[in-house]
Formats: C-alpha cells, sequence, structure tokens
C-alpha cells in the first residue's frame, strides 16, 4: 500500500532551499543579503554554516520577531532591516564583499493565513492586501479608480480575460455599497462568464490587485538592479519566482546581461568583461518530486540564478524600457 504524505499546512516552509543553498554556497564563508526574510528559513540556513554573515530585509514589520530570535542566536553575524528590497542600495554597504543576494518573492504561508492583510479570497473582512510600507490598500483600488484603469490592472497583472465587465460591475456596485473581500469575490464570480474548473474564479483578479498594491513589478526590477550593483565579482543572484510575469522579469535580466556584449562607459575598458553575467543554466529549477509532495506552494516555483563576472557598480541595462508599460500601470496609484 503507498503512504500518502501530507504536507503540515499550518507551516512555512522554505521553497527550494537545497537547492538554492547548493548555488550560493555558504560553506566557503561570506556576506549574503537574504532580500526576502519571511519566516527567516534562509537566512537561518546560511547562518548555520561558519564565517557567514546575512544581512536580511523584509518590508512586512511582523517578521521583526523573527528576526529577533536569529539575532539572539547568531549575534552580529546577523542584520535585520525593515526595508523594501528596490531600496536595498540605501544600505551603505558598497565596500562590503557580498557574496550572494537571493529573493523568494511572494508571500509567507504566515502572511496568506494572516486573516487582518486579506490577501486571500477566502479571507473575510476589508479589503487589505498591503505586505508592509504601502501607499495604498486593495480598498483604495477597487473603491477610488476608475473602471478603465481597473480593467487595465486585472487584464495585465492577472491576465483576466473577462477584465471589462468585472470592472464595470465593480464600478456599478460601488456607488450601492462599499466593497470587501466577499463582495468582490460575488461580483467576480457573476461576471465571469466562462467558468475555469481548475482554478478559483477570483485568482486571477487577486493576483492582479496583490501586485498593484505592492507594486511587485517595479520592486522586482529595481530590486534586481540594486542586487548586481552591491554583488561582487564572482557572487551570485538567485531569486525564486511563483508566477509567470515575475519569472519573465527575471528571465531577461538574466538573459540580456549574459548574452548582449556590454561595452560600459563606467568601466574601464581593460577591465571590461564581454558580458557583465554568467548564465550556467537556461532552464530554471523547479522543485524535486519530494518537497512537492511536501510542500503545496513549491507547485509553481523557479529558481533562476546568474554569476556576476567583474567588480563594477553602475551598468547599463534596457530592464527599465522594455517592462515601461507594466511600470506606467503600477504608477497609477501613485495618485491614491
Ligand atoms: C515567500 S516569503 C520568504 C520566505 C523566506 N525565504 C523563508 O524561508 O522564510 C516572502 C517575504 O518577502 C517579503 N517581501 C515581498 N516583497 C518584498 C519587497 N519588495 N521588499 C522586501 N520584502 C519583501 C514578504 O513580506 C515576505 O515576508
Amino acid at each position: 500500500m503507498e503512504a500518502t504524505i501530507v504536507s503540515d499546512t499550518q507551516k512555512h516552509y522554505p521553497v527550494l532551499l537545497n537547492e538554492l543553498i547548493s548555488i550560493i554556497t555558504p560553506q566557503y564563508g561570506g556576506t549574503f543579503i537574504d532580500c526576502t526574510f519571511g519566516n527567516g528559513g534562509y537566512s537561518k540556513k546560511i547562518l548555520e554554516y561558519n564565517n557567514t554573515k546575512v544581512i536580511a530585509l523584509d518590508r512586512d514589520i511582523e517578521t521583526q520577531n523573527k528576526a529577533n530570535e536569529l539575532f539572539l542566536k547568531f549575534e552580529e553575524r546577523f542584520l535585520f532591516k525593515n526595508l523594501k528590497f528596490s531600496q536595498l542600495n540605501n544600505l551603505k554597504i558598497k565596500n562590503e564583499d557580498i557574496k550572494g543576494v537571493v529573493f523568494d518573492l511572494g508571500y509567507s504561508y504566515i502572511q496568506i493565513k494572516d486573516p487582518k492583510k486579506g490577501l486571500s479570497f477566502d479571507s473575510h473582512g476589508e479589503l487589505n492586501m498591503k505586505m508592509g510600507l504601502n501607499n495604498f490598500s486593495a480598498e483604495d483600488v477597487i473603491n477610488k479608480l476608475s473602471e478603465k484603469e481597473l480593467e487595465k490592472i486585472f487584464k495585465f497583472f492577472g491576465e483576466e480575460k473577462e477584465s471589462k465587465k468585472i470592472a464595470r460591475n465593480i464600478v456599478k456596485e460601488r456607488i450601492k455599497q462599499k466593497i470587501d473581500t466577499q463582495l468582490l469575490v460575488k461580483i467576480i464570480e457573476k461576471s465571469k462568464s466562462f467558468k475555469n474548473y481548475k482554478i478559483h474564479s477570483a485568482t486571477k483578479v487577486f493576483q492582479a490587485l496583490r501586485i498593484f498594491v505592492n507594486k511587485e513589478i517595479s520592486e522586482l526590477i529595481y530590486g534586481l538592479i540594486n542586487a548586481l550593483k552591491v554583488l561582487k565579482k564572482d557572487g551570485v543572484i538567485a531569486v525564486v519566482t511563483f508566477h509567470s510575469l515575475e519569472d519573465k522579469i527575471v528571465k531577461y535580466f538574466f538573459k540580456s546581461l549574459s548574452e548582449n556584449k556590454s561595452i560600459s562607459r563606467y568601466m574601464p575598458s581593460v577591465e571590461q568583461p564581454d558580458t557583465l553575467l554568467k548564465l550556467s543554466q537556461k532552464k530554471p529549477i523547479i522543485a524535486s518530486k519530494k518537497e512537492l509532495t511536501e510542500n503545496l506552494s513549491s507547485r509553481s516555483a523557479k529558481l533562476r540564478y546568474a554569476i556576476k563576472k567583474a567588480n563594477f557598480y553602475d551598468f547599463e541595462t534596457d530592464i527599465i524600457d522594455k517592462f515601461q508599460n507594466l511600470i506606467e500601470i503600477e504608477n497609477i496609484g501613485n495618485q491614491l
């Protein structure tokens, strides 16, 4: 008889942890930046190797308690900052020997299950979706933006085919009453003419709202640029993504800087490498069969990494132009 392994759904599992560790090799020591501290799974594992230091960031102040636990154990080898990773260059670490910068995007299990955050369509109560250090909530978006703006957000960040109808019905309903999480789910369900039995009707709109409220696209783009700046030669940037938009951005950033010859005006010509990054493998790393059975959230996880080929701080990239349309949609939120 085959045994069924049921994952402990009350726990947060660090996704692709073994794979990440084998890429960043903390056994040789060095300073690492964990851009998405969360429940501290990656930071703790790195610190278990002697001669390592971790600088951890998280935009959610509620991760501070976990950070305090690591601080008690590892003392001066661990530093935590409640910062967004797009602000990585505010850390004043230009002269630190950074060996690796890691990102594990998305949300921790603890955040998803926190009813106050209202990240999931199972939540009851007010719309929120703020991860931390935000300027507005999902409630502001749903109740204040125009029909056209809502349609754009659902279409580009959720790839929702029925964006137009959903946006129209939201605007109609909000005149009558305030829209909370469960009312939004009902409006979406009523608006959809095509039922997809594989995913919940509200999945795509909720994904779009989370991305918009947390400016996840701009965060990722500026996070990647700043990570590459602070990393030292031979250091690694490793990123775990959970949806196709994020993966597309990471893939483009790594591919363009590892294929295009980079004559940089910031570097003396004798020190110029032919390209700024080295990609050891083109395909992303995905979870093993074992991890898939133990950790449901690893299903959509993709790990990509690249190695920095020279010491430089400033460099040229066209990633902002390439994803300008998405950045502009996120900037609609600046009016809120
Ligand atoms: C999937 S969890 C990370 C889990 C972590 N690797 C672990 O092993 O426990 C993602 C974390 O990143 C944080 N986060 C997401 N976007 C961020 C950003 N732009 N800046 C800083 N932290 C961010 C979230 O608040 C969340 O705590």
